[in-house]
């Protein structure tokens, strides 16, 4: 309900009418607080690396202005995708984002002003809840990095694949719950990964929302980045057999170049030899 909110301005032709029009919006405002106007937000998910389009679902072609704001911060809105900025303004006046990170999970709030048919300023508001997803691989044993804990995390939660519950492992008051979790650097560091600690992990803010969600699963390979490792050196391999012909003939070059200096070496010094006798 108050995600669609609509702030009249009080220029109507008719006072009356303006009259209970802001009456209406008074009345709309106590109900939105009385409701915490912020559970009412538009949820949206996207994955780490992804992109996300939040839609403000307006077909006024009059568009003058468009702020976003998250975490009591303004998100500069790009004007157009050629920007060097991930946030950008998209169709009529959806906002794009690209390249999701974790730290954008969270709430936005987005303030769309536009010109009716009577040319009069008008402003729309609309509330997002940023969902952002991942799936990571950690071997037995590795240690399991979650770079989750942002300003705005309250809690991180662990589900077994085989359970049902939700078991705590940080939260902002208590800290960490278990020997083998370390913070740092807003990292939630689990030490000693087993398959106990597969499942998924999910950070919660201060509201009970959810801010991020983790798959964490059992690798066969040492981790990811080992992994890309791995990858990368099987190609190598398929150039490396390509190459070894070019170092074979490079070498015997060499050899054969070392062998001929050395054959006129000794070929001089014998000459020297003799015409010194
Ligand atoms: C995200 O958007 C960028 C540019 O707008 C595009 O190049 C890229 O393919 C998109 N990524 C995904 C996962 O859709
Ligand atoms: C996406 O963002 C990450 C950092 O969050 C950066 O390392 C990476 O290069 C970015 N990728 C693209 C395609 O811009
Ligand atoms: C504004 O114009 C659109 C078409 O351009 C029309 O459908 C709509 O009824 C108009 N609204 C008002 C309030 O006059
Ligand atoms: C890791 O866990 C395994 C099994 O739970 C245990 O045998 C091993 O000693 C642990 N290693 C370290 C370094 O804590």
């Amino acid at each position: 309900m108050c995600s669609g909110l609509r702030t009249f301005n009080a220029r109507t032709k008719d006072p009356r009418r303006s009259f209970t029009m802001l009456n209406w919006l008074n009345l709309l405002l106590l109900l939105c607080f009385a409701n915490h106007c912020g559970t009412s937000a538009i949820s949206v998910s996207g994955k780490k690396g992804g992109n996300i389009t939040l839609s403000c679902e307006s077909e006024s072609r009059e568009i003058s202005d468009i702020s976003l704001i998250s975490r009591s911060k303004n998100i500069p809105v790009c004007q157009t995708e050629e920007c060097s900025g991930r946030v950008f303004k998209q169709g009529n006046c959806d906002v794009f984002i690209k390249n999701l990170s974790f730290s954008d999970a969270g709430k936005y709030f987005m303030r769309v002003y536009y010109h009716n048919n009577q040319t009069e300023l008008e402003r729309l508001i609309r509330t997002y809840q940023l969902h952002i997803q991942d799936e990571i691989s950690v071997k037995t044993g590795e240690e399991l990095k979650l770079d989750v804990l942002l300003s705005n995390a309250d809690k991180v939660q662990h589900q077994s694949r085989r359970s049902t519950e939700w078991m705590k492992d940080w939260s902002r008051t208590d800290g960490d719950q278990s020997e083998r979790i370390t913070i740092s650097d807003g990292n939630l560091i689990i030490s000693n990964f087993t398959a106990r600690d597969t499942g998924t992990y999910r950070v919660l803010d201060p509201d009970g929302e959810i801010l991020i969600t983790v798959t964490v699963r059992e690798s066969k390979y040492p981790s990811t980045e080992s992994k890309k490792k791995l990858d990368s050196t099987d190609k190598d391999k398929t150039d490396e057999t390509m190459q070894v012909p070019v170092i074979y003939w490079i070498m015997s070059a060499g050899l054969l170049v070392y062998a001929a200096l050395l054959v006129s070496t000794l070929v001089t010094l014998t000459i020297q030899k003799h015409t010194d006798f």
